[in-house]
């Protein structure tokens, strides 16, 4: 393991075991997270939530889904354990995604909800992933988006990455210090007034970034604010830098929507349909039964 996985583990074991709770917006994020997924189509099948941190988006699809591995590679998965203890069918396992302990084609479905842009290689954590997914298995993935034209989030992000030089370094429980009073300063700079704008339909402050946290509880900004400084690496991707991952793949793209990331579905056709199979035939979403 290379220092810098060590020290991205470090961080989110840190992470996910401070801010362990299940909270009441979960729901809402997951909403968003799972829009373009027809959880119905996940039926039988067996899944994996590669890189499940505490397990608050896990929850979600267990029951869905026949059987689901919460794999994460820190010691987030003691906080993942606690938290998807209600679901039998759901098992947690600590383990690099590069080197997952499961043969080729194991899952039916697979997310990856703000994983592979932590990774020092994403473009490989992406094909070991695809690796693991069936043939007429669906991926859900999610990363970082990078703005393309100017505006206030461009400038926000150059000031978190500007702040990052120095924040992923300090021991986390200063930097968790720090968060706080960042996520206050950006609470009262930024979503408090973008609230108040999107309530009076003030435009200008209507446009303001990080909308997602207006009426969100301050714990939530807390939480993301010391995950965006903390974690060693960092990756963002425009849409043209990401297609050809999934057209390398061989994978079909059913949804890519950009909402401050990038959210993917895609899906490994059955080798039946071949490389140029028309899309609707990659409809089913594949018959992947639990696996002997
Ligand atoms: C930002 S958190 C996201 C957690 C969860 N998916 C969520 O959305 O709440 C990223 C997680 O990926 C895990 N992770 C990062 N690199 C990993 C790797 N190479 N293998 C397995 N897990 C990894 C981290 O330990 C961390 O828990």
């Amino acid at each position: 393991m290379t220092d810098t996985t060590k020290r991205t583990f470090e961080s989110f074991g840190y992470e996910w075991n401070t801010f362990d709770e299940i909270r009441e917006e979960d729901a809402e994020f997951a909403r968003v997270y799972f829009r373009d997924l027809d959880l119905a189509s996940l039926r039988g099948r067996i899944g994996l939530d590669a890189g499940c941190g505490k397990g608050r988006y896990t929850r979600f699809l267990a029951p869905h889904l026949a059987r689901l591995v919460a794999l994460d590679g820190s010691r987030a998965v003691e906080a993942a354990a606690r938290n998807l203890a209600e679901y039998d069918n759901t098992f947690v396992v600590r383990a690099d995604l590069c080197a997952a302990p499961f043969a080729s084609e194991s899952f039916g479905f697979i997310s990856c909800l703000g994983v592979l842009h932590h990774l020092e290689d994403p473009r490989h954590g992406f094909h070991r992933l695809v690796e693991l997914l069936a043939p007429g298995g669906v991926m859900l993935v999610y990363l970082y988006s990078r703005p393309e034209g100017p505006g206030a989030r461009r400038v926000g992000l150059w000031l978190a990455s500007a702040l990052r030089t120095v924040t992923v370094r300090l021991p986390h429980r200063l930097l968790r210090a720090g968060s706080a009073l960042v996520a206050g300063a950006l609470s009262v700079l930024v979503v408090r007034p973008g609230a108040f704008g999107a309530r009076r339909h003030i435009g200008v402050l209507a446009a303001l970034p990080m909308a997602a946290y207006r009426g969100k509880p301050f714990r939530s900004l807390v939480l993301d604010t010391f995950d965006r400084l903390s974690a060693p690496v960092e990756h963002r991707y425009v849409w043209a830098e990401l297609a050809p991952w999934f057209a390398e793949e061989g994978l079909e793209v059913r949804a890519a929507r950009e909402e401050a990331g990038w959210f993917v579905v895609s899906g490994k056709r059955q080798p039946a349909e071949g490389p140029t199979a028309p899309a609707a035939a990659a409809g089913g979403h594949g018959d992947v039964e639990e696996q002997p």
